[in-house]
């Protein structure tokens, strides 16, 4: 997820791109950069890190207040206004980045440009098969900057701009070429009377001004200016003068569309209308499920999913001989890495060890060189999963990290690097780093599977089809998220709930308790199923709520069993199920998940248990971005 912004009218554009970027910084922050058209050229500055490093970088001046002085915020703010005396112009474009293809740094900044610098474009989604692109292109003697999927776009247009003789001609045809997602803002020295943009599957919204237009990834970047926009519809362009915006389709034809006025405040716009982030990233989990996915997934030539291909990967044949399969993460990360134990051992027929990094570091593991070390981490910073990892090399392990950060220390330390494209992730609880992660251990035990040849053809093809139709069954669970939020306004206040599942269940278990206790403060817990009569169950009474998680058809007999025994006990039961008639008259409340191979269901029990707890916060008063005494990174011991 990156934030892209445009500005053409009689105001300097330079400060005016980047206060509003300013404002889609929770898109990404690591790194951002501007492009105007200023006296015949297009100037570029582009900067890794903060917004604020670029305001430094046109000025020469820092902001030298600390990040909790109060004069912060005014000082940077001064900066970006004092980017208009550097950087003269009234057309621009503009752009904060969350890296996808390339670590964060100045080169991989965006904007991008052709290679004589006149055209400069600012991308938001994946170009999907840039790599083929990018070699043709290299093959015709295009020498590319960046390692970015972007850049291909940029000389793509050029191209096609020397061929047409006409630049929303040239951008017409690129479009067709490409494959992903995108949202994209095209300047051309050639046309400084005009921006060009357009979108697929990645947002875009079109500001109407008066004298001047706009455009941006999102709306609290433009509410400074105007309230008036276009939101610009799939497959859709727009061509933006001072005075006027003609909009097309992707044929090229004119359309017409009504203009829609925004009623939103600022703070609920930046969280695309919803009341917190927490939520707003569980409805964005079927989006990074899709992104982390499709790149990966290899089709035959009839379209069915044959193969899992990671770009990172360089350990094939580490995976072919490798006798045992280690995992280390914390809290979040971890339980993904315990739906991985259950994963590999069935898809791939492999052994696994799993530990939490904070007591795996202080061990004496016993290594093997042969092992192949996996460490999971949205941010790629965590200390205990970085030492974990540190430990793993020195004993010559091969270690692959699972990490939602680019260019993050995990990242770099690690020999494979699988990307969870979650984008960031802002409330401090996790929820769509943790399904990504999740993804990307089931796509690595099929591959593994396939590689060792545990696993058969036709076999991983139905399973990856499953896999592929999985983003739209989590959506089938959030339309539905009404039962959940009754059924948590009944429940709020229970003293002490219970999560109990077997198998890959018993994973989703210990995240839904870990997610509940985050963000309501109530006391909750997992328990493998059966363990329940070898002592928790003497803490069963009225006050309880268990909530037992069962996907698995096998299995349904022997927590049915386990259902009975706590409802006797007075407790109140919810069952989160594919199979509602199987626990007729032993729960209180059944919530049906779609149905699914019960080898993948552990993306799907979690989502309800995600929406209980985000609910459950806000009954009882709580911010569920900012649980009390926790932090996003834990780069501290
Ligand atoms: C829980 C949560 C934490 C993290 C843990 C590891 O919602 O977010 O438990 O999962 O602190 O963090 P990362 O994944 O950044 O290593």
């Amino acid at each position: 997820m990156c934030g892209i912004v445009g500005y053409i009218g009689s105001k300097n554009a330079t400060p005016v791109l980047i206060k509003a970027l300013k404002k889609l910084e929770y898109r990404g922050y690591d790194s951002a950069g501007i492009a105007v058209y200023t006296a015949d050229e297009i100037i570029v500055r582009k900067v890794k890190g903060a917004l604020k490093n670029l305001g430094e970088k046109i000025t020469g001046e820092l902001v030298k207040a600390s990040k909790t002085d109060p004069e912060y915020e005014k000082q940077e703010m001064a900066i970006y206004e004092k980017t208009a005396d550097f950087i003269k112009g009234n057309v621009g474009i503009g752009h904060t980045r969350w890296a996808t293809h390339g670590e964060p740094s100045d080169t991989n900044s965006h904007p991008h440009t052709n290679m004589d610098g006149s055209i400069s474009i600012v991308h938001n989604g994946i170009i999907e098969n840039y790599a083929e692109l990018k070699a043709k292109l290299q093959a015709e003697g295009v020498v590319f900057q960046s390692q970015t999927d972007t850049e291909v776009v940029v000389h793509l247009i050029d191209k096609a701009y020397r061929e047409e003789k006409d630049i929303f001609k040239a951008v017409l045809k690129v479009i067709h070429l490409l494959e992903g997602s995108y949202a994209l803002g095209v300047l051309c020295k050639d046309y400084p009377d005009r921006i060009i943009c357009c979108r697929k599957e990645s947002p875009l919204v079109v500001g109407i001004g008066s004298g001047e237009n706009f455009i941006a990834s999102d709306v609290p970047a433009l509410l400074e200016h105007t309230r008036d926009v276009y939101y610009l519809g799939e497959k859709e362009l727009a061509v933006l003068y001072s005075d006027h915006v003609d909009l097309f389709n992707f044929e090229g034809e004119k359309i017409i569309k009504q203009p829609s006025h925004v009623e939103w405040d600022m703070a609920a716009a930046e969280k695309g209308g919803y009341p917190h982030f927490m939520i707003k990233e569980i409805h964005e989990q079927p989006k990074g499920l899709t992104d982390t996915m499709r790149p990966r997934i290899v089709k035959d030539s009839s379209g069915k999913p044959v193969d899992v291909f990671f770009e990172e990967n360089k350990m094939d044949d580490a995976w072919r001989n490798a006798k045992r399969v280690v995992i280390t993460a914390c809290g979040t990360a971890y339980h993904a890495g315990v739906v991985a134990k259950y994963a590999f051992e069935k898809i791939a027929r492999m052994k696994v060890d799993i530990d939490v990094a904070s007591e795996f570091r202080y061990r004496d593991p016993i290594l093997d060189k042969d092992d192949i070390f996996i460490v999971v981490s949205q941010s790629g910073e965590t200390a205990d999963t970085l030492s974990a990892l540190r430990l793993a090399k020195q004993n010559g392990l091969k270690v692959v990290a699972i990490t939602n950060c680019v260019g993050s220390t995990v990242s770099r330390e690690a020999d494979d690097v699988i990307y969870t494209l979650a984008g960031p992730e802002i409330a401090v609880a996790s929820t769509k780093a943790y399904t990504t992660q999740v993804l990307c251990m089931y796509m690595l035990a099929i591959k593994a599977g396939k590689l060792r040849g545990t696993l058969t053809d036709s076999e991983a093809s139905k399973l990856l089809a499953e896999l592929e139709a999985m983003p739209g069954k989590v959506q089938q669970i959030l339309d539905g998220k009404d039962i959940i939020q009754k059924f948590a306004s009944r429940q709020f206040n229970k003293d002490k709930i219970f999560y109990i599942g077997r198998q890959f269940d018993s994973a989703t278990s210990l995240e839904s308790a870990l997610k509940l206790k985050e963000v309501s403060y109530m006391h909750s817990e997992a328990f493998a199923a059966g363990e329940l009569k070898h002592g928790p169950i003497a803490l069963i009474d009225p006050q309880t709520l268990v909530v037992a998680i069962s996907s698995e058809p096998h299995l349904y007999e022997k927590i049915g069993s386990n259902m009975v025994e706590v409802k006797a006990r007075g407790a109140t039961v919810l069952v989160i199920t594919q199979d509602e008639k199987s626990f007729e008259g032993k729960a209180d409340e059944v919530f049906k998940i779609p149905e699914c191979s019960s080898t993948l269901s552990s993306l799907l029990t979690v989502i309800p248990t995600q929406l209980f707890a985000y609910y459950c916060a806000v009954l009882r008063g709580i911010d569920p971005d900012k649980p009390r005494n926790l932090a996003k990174s834990v780069t501290v011991e």
